[in-house]
């Protein structure tokens, strides 16, 4: 166990009946001897490839969160996104239910505790242990739900409709717009949008290019069902794929990529991620496909594009971002 997970296990009760992990592998053991049932949900990819997969939920919904009395919470980073858990587990845990959610202090912010309040009556916060602190939440206020929502963008022409817990949730982040906007004019026969977080740019290309297949793969899985229900809004078809990058892609098998790359794991600064996503599209791009990009301009991508895929060309910046265009070699 990390120190977040010591922490919230230190929190909890001695039993309950049914308790819920989200987002903590490493807390299974420990509540199997807590409580008779344990569930677990893991929105990071990685991290339901180490959970027991008996445990695994297939859906944070009504009927899976029925009866349970102990959540155990590694806190999100966004404000939106553990808005949309705190009003789920309000909804629909059982009425007594005690909700423990931890994290790195250097991360969490006062409004948290504001966030659960909207959610539950009662919400104190524990003692500073070992860099961390714990939030604990009971009395849930039951209520409408909000999340997902929809962000209307007419200048795009698309409704987005997206979870908390996704990159500008509904909104479309400065970068994302910048290669939306080229997205109509994107073509081929298969192609793809790598890191789709509420799917724009999948659900963009695949109005560019009818009868063609667009793939979308994100490692968050509100990502993957955000892309889904952008998609099925806007009436266009995108396949979905829930996974930590290309593993198991044919190689040179697409025509088109287009990424707007994280540069964030989690809390943690990493440029490993986007790194990783272009060795991904060096092998999976045909010679001559294209990888579409956009970054924030002070990042060194372009010269790393060069380098791993093939000739890069920007072709629109703005004070903050900058879109590419390579050619895979
Ligand atoms: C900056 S956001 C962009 C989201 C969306 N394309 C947009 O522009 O609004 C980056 C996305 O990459 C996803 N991501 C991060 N690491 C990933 C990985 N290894 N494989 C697939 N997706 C990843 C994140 O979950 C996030 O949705």
């Amino acid at each position: 166990m990390d120190p977040i997970e010591r922490l919230i296990v230190a929190e909890s009760p001695g039993h309950a009946g049914h308790v819920l992990i989200i987002n903590s592998p490493g807390l299974a053991e420990t509540a199997q001897r807590i409580a008779p049932a344990v569930s677990m949900w893991c929105d990071d990819r990685r991290d339901a490839d180490e959970a027991p997969a008996d445990l695994l939920l297939e859906r944070l919904e009504e009927s899976s969160l029925a009866g349970i009395d102990l959540v155990w919470l590694r806190l999100p980073k966004a404000l939106s996104a553990l808005d949309d858990y705190a009003e789920r587990l309000a909804s629909w845990t059982a009425p007594g239910v005690r909700v423990i959610a931890a994290g790195r202090q250097r991360s969490m912010t006062h409004s948290m505790n504001g966030v659960l309040g909207r959610h539950f009556d009662a919400v104190s916060a524990s003692l500073g242990v070992a860099k961390c602190r714990a939030l604990r939440a009971s009395l849930p206020k039951k209520g409408g739900l909000r999340w997902p929502r929809e962000g209307l963008h007419p200048e795009l022409g698309i409704g987005v409709i997206a979870h908390g817990e996704v990159f500008a949730t509904s909104r479309v982040d400065d970068g994302t717009r910048l290669l939306a906007e080229l997205c109509g004019d994107i073509h081929g026969d298969d192609l793809l949008d790598l890191g789709c977080g509420s799917g724009i740019l999948a659900t963009l290309l695949a109005r560019a290019n009818p009868g063609a297949t667009v793939h979308a793969v994100d490692v968050s899985r509100a990502a993957v069902e955000s892309t889904t229900l952008t998609a099925e809004a806007n009436g266009e078809h995108v396949q979905v794929h829930w996974a930590p990058g290309l593993d198991g892609w044919e190689t040179g098998g697409l025509d088109v990529i287009v990424t707007n790359p994280p540069f964030h794991r989690g809390i943690a600064k990493d440029s490993e991620p986007a790194l990783a996503m272009f060795d991904d599209a060096a092998r999976v791009l045909r010679p001559g496909g294209e990888l579409w990009c956009v970054y924030n301009s002070h990042l060194p991508w372009r010269k790393r594009l060069n380098e791993k895929i093939g000739g890069t060309t920007v072709v629109r910046q703005s004070p903050f971002y900058t879109v590419t265009r390579t050619v895979a070699r």
